[in-house]
């Protein structure tokens, strides 16, 4: 089993998509799907091709209302290329020959794209390609593609047809396609220095350039071809064709270099002047590839890990570390630009950024944190947006939107369309606001790792300040219960939008939004006097905070008020236990997938609002995020007598009751039942493991991958599996592995330090790198040693 390549033989219509999708190749700037060469959008393919941060508003007409979206726009494709013999009237389309061998191949290692064919045509011509592209690691803006093009058994003139092709619609997604899909308007194209082609475009309401200049050379006997061709304009379309001869048995190496540049790029002029100069100047095939090569080892320097499993865990795994890395990488460092749920491989969800970050920075701190603080700055720089939002509610501080995009307006949709009934409702799903929770736990969680105590002073403290100060201003105090109560919200748990029956939107007292918003508070004290007194001054004056709202904070986070049913069980909501019991055996027996039970029970008029039925987790979230100690102390704080023994009541109370209508659920479930149930948590383990290589959802990995699940897969064997947790200054350890893994080594980054984990069956090694200043305290199981730069200590395990 080779642990880096995912493999396709033969064609298979039915599930190109899924294949586009995860062999997208991608740099964190650009990135393209793994469409044919030749293809074009034919309901089959799906060419796709994402800018990080390139979203454009278009209004649309849904049901009598004028509805605007914002979406990740499908930019022109530069992939087109493709071929034809002198004497067919016909562009090369496998699916009109008959196919005699059919490979494509990722290399995750490498970044590369391979495709390998054989086919023939009706004339009985024997014909093969291996194509290898690349989207470049190194330079953010190239992108190349090579073709060996041998004629097996004859000979002849052909014509090669590159092109670069504005004439792009997002059509990406079914459920999108009645709604506006033309974002671009043709600015530009043509020809320059003689033989290499460009175009330029320009989104129709955002106004976003993107230049793509691109070049094309031909070997024959190693030897460079002067070829003879024509240019082609056709509506949006630049194409150069070239006309070649090929003799049979010999090879025709085609390469095709395009540079990619839009005017949100950094250090630039102009973004066709760029593209053209980069084409000008550019590397060969081989140069370029070399580069991209060395990039990516070294990003799998840092990210790769060994454990021993047998079987195709590690392969997948690489292939979620390849795509994060594809979606957000270094190239991502210092841009405004946020990590879109479902990447830059797709159009679902519109590109857009949810709370799924709470699953993807956790992994990154540790190997990648600069790259966590430049996505973590994506929210600051969009404070004021969040104000905004706040005070249209009629609230205070920064109120963040459940689905954000370029400028932080609330982008979730406001119709939603099932397409079980084929029928628009209202999307209430926007209530999310626990989404400011996950920003500030990333907050957190990002200061444990990296005791990055300037960027807290300028950027971190200032959100947590503005979050809790809008959580204040949401709990209202309930002189009956004499708790704070959180009113009219929707937990993470999509599901329940509203109470049965009821015409308004929101449940009340979400158990995580209470419990994480008492959380909250209690940082945002801490955060006061981590910066420093002058900092704490000028903060408190600029966000209008004195020591009575402070004090008024500690007094919520004691006092808010969380729902609990029998024996330790946390309610979901209040009045959740309320709720009928939902017929899961009948519904498994009468569809085939129950995960999206919200729109199979609108479809038959009835509502999931009335049922004890979870999308995914939402209680069991508390577990995921807080270890059973912080549990215990936190609800102690809050009043309750919650003991570890009613974690597995909560586990075993919630597992059965969710549907696992995301991908992020079976991520929680195998999370929460590491340490008492090893091997449901492996099961689970597995299952989110195959969420997007199966499309575990049926269709929906072909519209874009599911990021915050494939991180958090790595995530389980990182921090889930070790025990590893950042608390109070200390970088614990407590691993406790599935019995599958017996040993595993790790590279992490801790307060200035990479260290060298090895976990073995009866000792853990550890070696700290140089490099920092200070020693770090790590805490094995109850234990806590200093580790010096440059040291290394051996911890022995007794099993
Ligand atoms: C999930 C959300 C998630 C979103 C984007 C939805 O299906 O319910 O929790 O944030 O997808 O991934």
């Amino acid at each position: 089993m080779n642990n880096w390549i995912l493999e396709y033989f033969g064609m298979d219509g039915a599930n190109e998509g899924l294949r586009e999708a995860l062999c997208t190749l991608g740099n964190g700037q650009i990135a393209t799907r793994g469409a044919a060469e030749e293809s074009f959008a034919d309901g089959i393919h799906y060419p796709g091709t994402y800018l990080a941060g390139g979203y454009n508003r278009l209004k649309s007409e849904v049901s009598g209302k004028v509805i605007e979206n914002e979406d990740l726009v499908n930019w022109p494709n530069w992939l087109c290329l493709t071929f034809k013999v002198e004497d067919d009237d016909n562009w090369f389309d496998l699916s009109q020959k008959k196919v005699l061998f059919y490979k494509q191949k990722l290399d995750i290692k490498h970044g590369l794209l391979i495709r390998e064919m054989r086919f023939s045509d009706n004339k009985d011509r024997e014909t093969s390609i291996i194509s290898t592209r690349f989207v470049s690691m190194n330079d953010q803006h190239m992108a190349a593609i090579r073709w060996e093009f041998k004629a097996i058994n004859w000979s002849g003139n052909i014509v090669i047809r590159t092109s670069l092709d504005g004439n792009i619609k997002n059509e990406g997604v079914k459920r999108y396609q009645k709604l506006n899909n033309e974002h671009l308007n043709i600015i530009d194209l043509g020809q320059f220095e003689k033989d290499n082609i460009y175009l330029l475009v320009q989104t129709n309401q955002s106004r976003i350039y993107m230049a793509q200049a691109s070049s094309c050379q031909v070997f024959q006997d190693n030897e460079k071809v002067n070829f003879q061709y024509e240019i082609d304009k056709i509506k949006g379309k630049i194409s150069q064709n070239i006309y070649l001869n090929v003799t049979q048995a010999k090879e025709t190496i085609i390469e095709k270099t395009v540079a990619i540049y839009s005017s949100k790029d950094m250090a630039i002029s102009e973004p066709l002047v760029e593209a053209k100069n980069s084409i000008s100047k550019s590397e060969t095939f081989n140069d370029l590839k070399k580069k991209h090569q060395y990039s990516w080892n070294v990003l799998w320097d840092r990210f790769d890990f060994y454990f021993s499993d047998p079987g195709n865990t590690i392969l997948l795994l690489h292939l979620h570390i390849f795509h994060l890395l594809q979606t957000c990488s270094p190239h991502t460092i210092g841009k405004d630009v946020g990590v879109p749920a479902r990447g830059l491989h797709g159009e679902a969800y519109r590109g857009h950024i949810f709370w799924d970050e709470l699953f993807i920075f956790p992994l990154l701190n540790f190997l990648l944190p600069d790259l966590t603080q430049s996505l973590l700055k994506y929210r600051f720089h969009r404070l004021d947006a969040a104000k905004r939002l706040a005070i249209k509610e009629g609230l205070q501080g920064a109120m963040y939107p459940w689905q954000s995009g370029s400028n932080g307006r609330e982008e979730s949709q406001v119709l939603h369309l099932n397409p079980n009934s084929g029928k628009w409702g209202p999307d209430n799903t926007y209530l999310q606001r626990h989404v400011n929770l996950a920003i500030a736990y990333n907050i957190w969680q990002y200061y444990e790792v990296t005791g990055n105590i300037p960027f807290m002073k300028v950027y971190g403290a200032e959100m947590l300040l503005e979050i809790s100060k809008f959580f204040s201003s949401i709990c209202t105090w309930n002189s009956h219960k004499e708790r704070y109560e959180i009113l009219k919200v929707v937990g993470p748990d999509e599901f329940h939008t509203s109470y049965p029956d009821s015409e308004e939107p929101g449940i009340n007292n979400n158990a995580y939004t209470n419990y994480m918003a008492s959380w909250l508070f209690t940082k945002a004290i801490k955060i006061l006097k981590l910066i420093g007194n002058a900092r704490r001054a000028e903060l408190l004056q600029k966000l209008d905070l004195n020591e009575k709202t402070i004090s008024k904070w500690d007094e919520i986070s004691h006092k808010l008020f969380i729902p609990f049913m029998e024996n330790g069980i946390i309610a979901q909501f209040e009045g959740y236990e309320k709720l009928k019991e939902f017929d899961w055996n009948g519904y498994r027996k009468k569809y085939k997938n129950i995960q999206r039970l919200d729109r199979i029970l609108n479809a038959e008029n009835d509502s999931v609002n009335n049922y004890k039925a979870s999308k995914q987790a939402d209680v069991l979230m508390l577990f995921y995020l807080f270890s059973s100690e912080e549990l215990v102390e936190s609800f102690g704080k809050l009043g309750y007598d919650f003991t570890p023994n009613h974690i597995p009541n909560n586990i075993n109370y919630y597992i059965p009751r969710t549907s696992d209508g995301s991908t992020l659920s079976r991520i929680v479930r195998s999370w929460v039942e590491a340490r008492s149930k090893r091997e449901h948590s492996w099961y689970f383990f597995h299952e989110a493991l195959m969420s997007d290589f199966k499309d575990v959802q049926g269709g929906t990995t072909a519209e874009g991958i599911h990021l915050g699940s494939m991180a958090s897969t790595v995530d389980i064997i990182q921090r889930c599996y070790t025990g590893l947790v950042t608390r109070n200054d200390v970088l614990w350890l407590n691993p406790s592995f599935p019995k599958e893994i017996d040993s595993m080594d790790l590279t992490l980054y801790y307060r200035g330090l990479w260290l060298k984990i090895f976990f073995r069956p009866n000792e853990c090694k550890i070696e700290a790198s140089d490099g920092a200043l200070q020693p770090i305290t790590i805490g094995f199981k109850d234990e806590k040693i200093l580790l010096k730069p440059g040291d290394t200590i051996i911890i022995p395990i007794h099993r």
